[in-house]
């Protein structure tokens, strides 16, 4: 797809229904509720991105500061839609979201990855080479002992000091 024309901009609540359908129609994702959603076009705008053209909602990335660290962002969920893939618009959204004046402060980012997922691996050690920053990663929540062997090991990773 091209990507001229796309709007990067923060979500508003009308965006809510929108966001949850994009997300429904990612099986690698976990879909949340519609409420879940609208919250998080609501009260996480500062932190959260959407990518649009022709009023099409084409990406969506949630995130928030950490509960008692707000140098690092974490980020919740990446979702692309399919036919906009690969096209450097996860990238995109990832680093406006970083360089966000809200976030002059944030050193670090977090996410949580499946062992498996390796667009997302890709997408995270592009972002880390941009930044010129490390990569490291762990389990953070496992597949036994967190998901009741109901869904795969998530690992954490964490990229920074961040270079601007
Ligand atoms: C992961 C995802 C957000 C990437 O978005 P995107 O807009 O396609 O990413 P970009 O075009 O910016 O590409 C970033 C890097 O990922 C690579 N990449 C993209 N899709 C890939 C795939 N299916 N397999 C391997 N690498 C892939 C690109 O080549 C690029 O790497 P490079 O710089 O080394 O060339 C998208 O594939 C997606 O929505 N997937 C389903 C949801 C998901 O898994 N989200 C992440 C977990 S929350």
């Amino acid at each position: 797809m091209n990507t001229s024309g796309v709007t990067l901009r923060k979500p508003t609540a009308r965006d809510g229904q929108s966001v949850h359908q994009l997300i429904s129609r990612i099986p690698e994702l976990d879909s949340n509720s519609s409420y879940c959603n609208l919250l998080q076009c609501c009260h996480f705008v500062d932190t959260s991105i959407i990518a649009e053209k022709h009023g099409n909602i084409l990406g969506f990335i949630s995130g928030y500061l950490k509960p008692g660290n707000h140098k690092t962002l974490f980020i919740w969920q990446v979702a692309v839609s399919s036919d906009a893939r690969n096209c450097g618009l996860g990238s995109q959204m990832l680093q406006q979201l970083l360089e966000r004046d809200e976030h002059i402060s944030v050193t670090h980012l977090e996410t949580t990855i499946t062992e498996t997922n390796n667009a997302s691996w890709a997408l995270f050690n592009r972002l880390a080479k941009h930044f010129d920053a490390p990569l490291e990663h762990s389990v953070i929540f496992d597949r036994i002992t967190h998901f009741n062997d109901e869904h795969d090991s998530e690992l954490l990773a964490r990229i920074g000091p961040l270079s601007r």
